[in-house]
């Protein structure tokens, strides 16, 4: 349990909180299968395995009392035309929401159901984003210079499910076109519940 209040400054303009327990870098090696451009993914891995987001973490108390909170960092860039985001995951104990608000940058959050429902939201500084139990979700940086920085809290012991997302990345990706941000199908996603 955590035990006494506490309060922190996310500080601008790196969106590093004052305090936190656990500091996550995520680099491009570590998501294979992900873009869909798998050459331009290979080339810029070995080019240089850029750092392409990051997480600052609140302590992380596996309880239902408590909220694991925290700030996440997606850097500018793409991989051929899309956008760079994080992993992305179902909750392990999928009936579990998280509440998301955007302190600056832009971007987009993918989210989707195991029943394959699908829908994207705008992050730019002051949205907040109720992402409901039983809904994977994904952060993508639509901006060509500046980070997306968003505070995130979900239920201490919701845990993750990475693997669905592996095996089958999301149902939609988002891809440049010229200025635009467009959302376009991801040729590789299946289903996760298949019909009989
Ligand atoms: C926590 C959550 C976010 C992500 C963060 C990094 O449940 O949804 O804070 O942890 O955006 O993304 P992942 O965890 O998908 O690597
Ligand atoms: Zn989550």
């Amino acid at each position: 349990m955590i035990e006494r209040p506490f309060a922190c400054i996310v500080q601008k303009p790196t969106g590093i909180p004052d305090r936190y327990d656990n500091h996550i870098e995520r680099r491009l090696s570590s998501m294979t299968g992900q873009f869909r451009d798998h050459q331009a993914y290979e080339k810029l891995v070995q080019q240089s395995d850029r750092v392409i987001y990051e997480v600052y973490e609140g302590r992380r108390v596996d309880d239902q009392r408590e909220l694991a909170h925290g700030v996440s960092i997606v850097k500018p860039g793409k991989v051929g035309d899309e956008f760079f985001m994080t992993k992305g995951h179902f909750h392990a104990v999928l009936e579990t929401a998280e509440l998301y608000y955007c302190i600056q940058g832009e971007g987009m959050i993918v989210m989707e159901n195991p029943e394959g429902d699908w829908a994207a939201e705008r992050m730019s500084a002051g949205v907040v984003l109720y992402v409901p139990p039983r809904w994977a979700h994904r952060s993508v940086n639509t901006h060509p210079h500046d980070e997306l920085v968003v505070l995130f809290a979900y239920r201490g012991d919701a845990g993750h499910d990475y693997q669905s997302i592996e095996r089958r990345g999301f149902r939609k990706l988002v891809v440049a076109a010229g200025e635009r941000t467009e959302i376009v199908d991801n040729p590789r996603w299946i289903p996760l519940h298949q019909p009989a």
